[in-house]
């Protein structure tokens, strides 16, 4: 496994990191044992970036991780860097009301995720979309007293535009960025990366498969859960998906002259972007894991990155990459 470094302030991390969301929640139901596996069997193959959020399954995703470091042998917790997002208000229900920067609430969270994962410090904190009744200053101020404290070491943000990127970096250094990107989602290179490589901030990408879109084992027919966030997806519906689909079997077709896989080609491409990227993938089970893993060796050159950029043209993609309602909440 390679290494990449974070922004000029972060962490080095494993190239590929682990993005552990739908261990717990958002993509139907997730088999415990399985989720745990899956941590340690990214553990073994030098995987050391572990991405999580204290909403995800209202807690449930920051206990599992805790137990896996637990169950990972001596020393695991010290070995890998854990990104976690706060700021997500949830109900009972499963329901979304909002976020919360405030200082207060900010130093709240971090208590409660503290003793989720059983751990005294957070590698990665950042709030997972922007409280627009709290001007990013404060909220990043907030973060920096518990870097101060000892208790958070990095400040990262996620899923902010250009204006506020710039904001928050004049209050303390910023890590990283964590934002959507992939072959289907790359609004973020007119003017987000620019600024994030300006300022010497990193990029963690998710949704590099575009949520199983482009992991090339999705199908027209298949049943979601209930409470599946695809079945709200613009780009899992109707007619957008049979369009979002043919693209994908474009890309099998460049895929398979490389002798890859659609996922492997869809998170080397990621890879290939720049050194300051680092692709969080989302897998929930070891064989997915080792296919995503055999993306890092997978080397593109001008000609495949032209096959696969012909298979799959920028802004092709149908629908947006969140249903309307949540696209307000975006400030990128
Ligand atoms: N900052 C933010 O706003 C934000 C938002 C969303 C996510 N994230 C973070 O980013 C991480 C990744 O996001 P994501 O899970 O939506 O992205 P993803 O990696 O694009 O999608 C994961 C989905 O792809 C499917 N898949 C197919 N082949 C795969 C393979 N070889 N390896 C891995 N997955 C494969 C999985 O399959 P199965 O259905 O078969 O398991 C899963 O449904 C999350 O876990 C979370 O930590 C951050």
């Amino acid at each position: 496994m390679h290494d990449r470094t974070l922004g000029a302030s972060g962490p080095v991390v494993s190239a590929l990191g682990l993005g552990c969301m739908g261990m717990s929640a958002l993509y139907g139901e997730a088999d415990r044992t399985e989720s745990v596996a899956t941590v340690h069997a990214a553990l073994d193959a030098g995987v050391t970036l572990l991405d999580t959020g204290d909403f995800y399954g209202m807690g449930h995703n920051e206990l599992l991780i805790g137990e896996a470091l637990r169950t990972a042998g001596a020393g695991a917790r010290d070995r890998v860097v854990l990104s976690v997002k706060f700021g997500a208000l949830r109900d009972a229900g499963g329901g979304w009301n909002g976020y919360d920067g405030r200082p207060a609430a900010v130093k709240n969270f971090l208590a409660y995720t503290l003793q989720r994962l059983g751990t005294d410090h957070v590698d990665v904190y950042r709030l997972s979309r922007l409280d627009p009744a709290v001007p990013v200053e404060e909220t990043v101020g907030a973060i920096a007293e518990e870097v101060e404290a000892g208790r958070v070491r990095h400040i990262g943000l996620s899923e902010v535009g250009a204006e506020t990127i710039r904001r928050a970096a004049a209050v303390a250094p910023i890590s990283d960025l964590q934002i959507e990107y992939s072959l289907f989602s790359r609004d973020i290179e007119a003017e987000t990366l620019p600024v994030c490589r300006e300022l010497g901030i990193g990029v963690t990408a998710y949704g590099v498969l575009s949520r199983g879109l482009l992991g090339g084992h999705w199908t027209r027919d298949r049943a979601l859960a209930p409470g599946d966030f695809r079945g709200l997806s613009p780009r899992f519906s109707g007619e957008n998906l049979d369009r979002n689909l043919a693209l994908v079997e474009a890309l099998r077709a460049t895929a398979e002259q490389k002798g890859v896989t659609v996922a492997q080609a869809a998170i080397a491409w990621v890879l290939s972007r720049g050194e300051d990227i680092v692709p969080l993938v989302g897998a929930r089970r070891r064989d997915r894991l080792a296919e995503a893993l055999g993306a890092v060796d997978v080397a593109l050159d001008a000609a495949d990155l032209a096959a696969i950029e012909d298979a799959v043209p920028a802004d092709e993609v149908a629908g947006t990459r969140y249903p309307e309602a949540l696209m307000a909440h975006l400030d990128s």
